[in-house]
Formats: structure tokens, sequence, C-alpha cells
């Protein structure tokens, strides 16, 4: 592989969290010359700041405001050294130079992905590069991808939480964070104890797998720089509308006083509720005399 190192713990992709290394170090497309020159050409709304240190508690997707990036990397770099600021670059790969790092990951991310016999092709893959103070806190989140999560400069520790244990995010929760219906998770310090801790630095990757919960702390002694790729594979999508789908049929089962099995735990029924989502998102559109009957109908599904 290109781009990332061979490590046997790639076989556990989206099953845990696991640290490997990366190949990246003295990219060209992740030179200081070259993203000073990215960054003022990206379409606004590709670069997201959050300023001021953040808590872990935090409603992260909250916290992250658009804005074009008018001034020099070089001036970023140096007041995020003392600004406690959070930069957030939503695929910089919509810009030309970084057409070869991406193609080079989304080759290896594939690699992996035929090796364990789950699909040819990563769904939407897209990069993000993330440039924070030191000691900056990204909170208590989920990504709705699964993601390889590269360092290339400065530390950080990331605490990944085991993704379907309910102990640290609720079936509930999992369910509204999917459908961006509530995004504040609940986090305290006996939630925070189910969390494996990787110290991360420069060169090395950690896997984080789709729907876990994560938390990172960047470290005291420089800036850091950051980049993952997103991605989703067939397993993911059905996990993904399976989540929606229950989502709904939560709110009209507890009218009934039922509740939908969880997700995840058997993938026969994942894949069944990833149709009935299909079915349900089809009648709405129809818009169909009898739709809420038939969706009605359709929720019982999510009990099975
Ligand atoms: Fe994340």
């Amino acid at each position: 592989m290109e781009s990332f190192e061979e490590n046997e713990s790639l076989d556990q992709l989206d099953s845990a969290a696991f640290k490997f290394n990366h190949k990246l170090l003295g990219h060209p497309s992740l030179s200081m010359e070259n993203l000073a020159r990215v960054l003022p050409e990206l379409p606004a709304g590709r670069v997201e700041f959050s300023k001021g240190l953040l808590n872990v508690n935090d409603d992260f997707e909250k916290t992250l405001e658009n804005q074009t990036c008018k001034i020099k990397l070089e001036e970023i770099i140096e007041n995020i050294r003392t600004s406690n600021s959070y930069i957030m670059v939503n695929h910089p790969d919509v810009h030309p130079s970084f057409a070869p790092i991406k193609r080079q990951l989304v080759e290896d991310v594939e690699s992996i992905m035929r090796r364990l016999g789950i699909g040819k092709e990563a769904i939407d893959p897209r990069l993000f590069l993330f440039i924070a103070s030191p000691n900056s806190v990204t909170p208590f989140h989920i990504d709705r991808y699964s993601n390889f999560l590269m360092q290339f400069r400065g530390s950080k520790h990331v605490s990944v939480f085991p993704q379907w244990d309910e102990r640290a995010v609720t079936a509930k929760h999992h369910e509204a964070y999917m459908a961006y219906a509530n995004t504040k998770l609940p986090f305290n310090d006996e939630i925070d104890a189910l969390g494996t801790r990787f110290e991360f630095k420069p060169g090395e990757a950690i896997h984080i797998p789709f729907l876990a919960g994560h938390h990172v702390r960047n470290g005291s002694e420089d800036v850091s720089i950051s980049m993952a790729i997103f991605f989703n594979t067939e397993q993911n999508n059905a996990w993904r509308k399976a989540l929606r789908f229950n989502g709904i049929a939560r709110n009209v089962l507890k009218k009934v006083g039922l509740s939908p099995a969880p997700v995840g735990q058997q993938a026969w029924r994942d894949k069944v509720k990833a149709i009935g989502w299909d079915a349900y998102t089809k009648i709405r559109e129809l818009q169909t005399k009898n739709q809420n009957l038939f969706s009605t109908g359709l929720c019982m599904l999510a009990t099975i």
C-alpha cells in the first residue's frame, strides 16, 4: 500500500479502533507551501472555525462556524499557537492539488475492503484536514463515516468508545445523531472510563470505526495538523439506514408501549431495516392517501 504500512490490525476495520503507521509524512499536498496556497482558494463553507478551548462534553457540531479563509496560513499557524482555535477544512480534495493524495488513500482503503470481502469501492470518500491549537479539545462526538485519521504535526490523544455499547451512546442517541436531530451526546466520567485511549504522534494513524464515539485532546507542545479520510461501505450504509428507520419507528412504537430492536447486533435484521427505510422514504415521496397507515405498519418491522 502507498499510504498505509501493512498491519494485521487493518483486518479489524469497522469492528475495533486501532493504531498503525502511515507513509504520508512529507507528502507535497500537505506542505506548508501547498496549504498556504490551497486554503484561500477553497470555496466558501469549506473552512470551519471554532474559537476558545472547548470542553469534552460540548456539542461539537454546534461549535463550528463556516468562514472563508482570508488570512495567510503562516498567520493562522502563528495565531493558532496561542489563540485556542480549531480549524476544520471540510473536503480539501475539491482542490486539484489534493487529487493525487486522495486517489492514493482511496486505493489503500479499497484494497483493505477487498481483502476483507466487504466490497470493492469506498462509498463517498472525502478528506478532512484539522489544524488546532495546543491543548485544544474535540468534544465527544460521532462521525457518520468510517475513518482513518493521520497525524502530521504535534501530538494528541484520542479516546475511542465501543460503537454498539449502550453505556457509551444509547441506541436512541445514535438514531437522533444519524438523523441530525440531536448532536449533543451525554458524557461523564463513567462513560469516559469505557474508552480506549491512544497516544498519537506524527507518522501514526488511527482507525475510528463507523459510529464509534470519540474525543480528542491535542498535546501542549505544538500546533496539531492531522488529516482524515472518511468513507463508507455497503455495511455502513445499511447501518445508517437501519438507524434512520429505527428513529422513525421508535416514535411510532412508543405510543403502543414498544421499542425497536437495536441496530448492530444482527446483520440480517439491519438489512431488513435498511430495506424498511428505503420503503418508508418511497412511501413519503409518493404522498399516498394512506401513507400514515402504511408507515405505521412498516414501523412494526423495527420490533423484530
Ligand atoms: Fe471525529
